[in-house]
Formats: C-alpha cells, structure tokens, sequence
C-alpha cells in the first residue's frame, strides 16, 4: 500500500439493503459487501419500513467486519469514514448513520456524510478510469427519476425530474398487476426476454415545455387498464408481452430525454446510474442511441447499480478531498435534496 493511499470505510442503509465497502483513492474497490432483505420483504410485496430497520440493526456489524476483512484491513487503516445519511426511509438511514458516528468517535476517524443519490451517479467512476466531470447522467431507481448534468465531482444540475411515479417504482407496480411479486424490476426484465415489445402500445408521456421532465403513472394506469380490459373481455393476457411492451415505453422516453440533454449539453458523455439502469433493454437502447450518435456511453456493472456501498465510498472519497466533514450531530434527512449539505 502507497504512504499516500486514501481507504474510505463506507456504509449504505438507505432502503432495504445493509452494505460496507473499502474503497482506495476513489476509485478502486477493495471490498464491497451486500446483505439484501429481499427474501423478508418479498412476503409483504414491498418494503416494509419497520422490519428495514430492525434487520439493519442485525445486520451491520457483521456486515462490516465482513467488509474490512474481505478488504485485508483494519479500521486503523482507514482514512474517513463515509455514510448515506439521505434521501431514503428514515428508520433505515439512522441505522448507518448511527454505526458510522459510533466508530468515528471510537476510532477517531473523519465522518463525510454522503447524499444517496450521489452515490449511485459515483458508482460510473469505479469501473472508467476515464471518466470525469462534466458528463450527462440519468438516475433511474426506485424513488428517483433525474437527468443530471455533473459538473464537478459533488456539483450537479437537475435538468428534468419525474413528475410523479419514478422509473423503478412504475416497474414494482406494473410488475404487481400483471402478478409477478416484489421486486418488479427484474422479473420484468427477464419475463420481457420471451414478450414481444410491439404487442401492445402503451402511451409516452410528453410534458409540454418540459422536455427533460418524466411521468410515468399515465403508462402504469394504461397497463392497469389494459389488464382489466383483457380480463372483463375474457381474453387471454400474454404476461410476457405487456412486460416487453411496458418496458420498451419506459426505455423509449428515457433514452429520447438522455440523448435531448446530452445534444443540447454539448456534452459527449452520457452515464446511467440506479437500480433500473440494471435493465438488460434500457442498457443496449442507450447502447446503440450513443454509438448512433458518437456519444460515449458509461454504465455500471449491474451489482453497482443497485444499493450498495462502494458508490457511497467513491461519492464520499470526492467529498473528503474537497474537505467535507460531518460532526457527531449528523442526522438521517429523508428527502435530502441533491447539492444539499
Ligand atoms: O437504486 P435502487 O437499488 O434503490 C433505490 O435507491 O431506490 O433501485 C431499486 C429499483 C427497484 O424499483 C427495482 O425494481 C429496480 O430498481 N430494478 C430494476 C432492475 N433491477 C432493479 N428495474 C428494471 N430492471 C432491472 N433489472
Ligand atoms: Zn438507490
């Protein structure tokens, strides 16, 4: 290890995954840890807050220790610690942000809280080396939906923001109607592999004068009502193709938003980030539109799309170097806005 190495110790406990991370200098991942409550939730057909928090509880510590292990090194070995302190449940982030404020104070290390959302935009930086400010992003999770021009590493300009449902959570809810369980998102993608995505048109929604702007909850009604129909008319419903179908309107508007605010940006560089940028159709969609229209095209592995702590690592690695510091009175702030400190 280089004298002059940076390791951030990183905790996420934002929604329902507990996770720690080593990161060195930003970039490199020594360890990334997830113990995902999926199989608890699934029973209740979403997250349940109350039960999020208490295994989050149960689950830290070890989680921790896991991740210092796997990563070779000690809390002595860190530099700062860093911690999701918002947006998500409020129960769930006090979890980390307590754990992270108990050790910076045992071990005596600086505390950088880090904005969620941060995170997931940092997770682009762990596997391209190349990539740096300025850049376009689209952050597709569960509870958000944000075209994002980064500036700098830390500085952002929300350029268009859904209106109502977010890009993952239309996917839960159209995944509930058509009976597919908790989570939605995946089991739409891989059901949509056997649909066909032109069975069904489902309407784009279009707000006038905000192009870079989302809705999503006009698709999800016509998907309800789509079901309905099929069923009040006694007809057969092809599960696999209003999944493909439902997916391709989804990934349709997102790629023509990214592709308009990368034009208009003059910037070559297009990233995803969040859980829905997992999505093995909106990642060859954005694919083929850069390579259409010579735009470098950033994506992370699936496993750094979803929650976890590396990206909060890597968000918090950037923060430290610019000097941020969290005291002991750092609070878990549930709708923390992007830019906010
Ligand atoms: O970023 P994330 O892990 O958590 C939040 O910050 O919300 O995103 C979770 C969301 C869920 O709505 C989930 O259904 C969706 O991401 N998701 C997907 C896929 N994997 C996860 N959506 C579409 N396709 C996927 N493969
Ligand atoms: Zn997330």
């Amino acid at each position: 290890m280089e004298k002059n190495d940076i390791l951030i110790l990183a905790i996420e406990s934002s929604c329902d995954e507990t996770a720690a991370a080593v990161v060195r200098n930003g970039r490199e991942v020594l360890s990334n840890i997830i113990s995902s409550q999926i199989e608890l939730h699934k029973l209740y057909g979403g997250v349940v807050p109350e039960i999020a928090s208490r295994k989050h509880i149960e689950k830290i510590n070890q989680v921790i220790e896991e991740a210092l292990d796997a990563a070779g090194k000690t809390l002595s070995d860190m530099d700062a610690i860093a911690v999701t302190y918002g947006p998500g449940l409020v129960g769930a982030l006090l979890v980390g942000v307590a754990e992270a404020k108990a050790i910076s104070y045992a071990a005596g290390l600086p505390l950088v809280g880090v904005h969620h959302i941060e995170g997931h935009i940092s997770a682009n930086y762990i596997e391209n080396p190349d990539l740096e400010p300025p850049f376009i992003c689209l952050v597709v999770s569960g509870g958000h939906t944000h075209l994002v021009r980064v500036d700098d590493y830390g500085t952002y300009e929300i350029l268009g923001r859904t209106r109502d449902d977010a890009a993952g959570e239309a996917f839960d809810k159209v995944a509930r109607a058509i009976g597919l369980g908790y989570p939605g998102g995946p089991k739409i993608d891989k059901l949509s592999r056997e649909g066909n995505p032109q069975a069904i048109r489902f309407p784009k929604a279009k707000i006038e004068d905000a192009p870079y702007d989302f809705s999503f909850s006009g698709l999800k009604s016509a998907v309800l009502n789509y079901l309905n129909g099929c069923r009040m008319k006694g007809e057969p419903v092809i599960e696999a193709d209003v999944a493909a179908s439902f997916q391709k309107a989804v990934t349709d508007v997102l790629v023509e938003h990214a592709m308009l605010a990368v034009k208009e940006s003059g910037l070559n560089k297009l990233a995803i980030a969040g859980g829905v940028a997992s999505n093995g159709t909106l990642r060859a969609a954005m694919e083929e539109a850069c390579r259409e229209n010579g735009v470098r095209f950033y994506r992370p592995s699936p496993i750094f799309c979803t929650d976890n702590a590396a990206m909060i690592g890597v968000a918090g690695y950037y923060e430290y170097q610019k000097g941020v510091r969290h005291g002991l009175d750092l609070n878990a702030v549930p709708n923390l806005k992007l830019g906010e400190r």
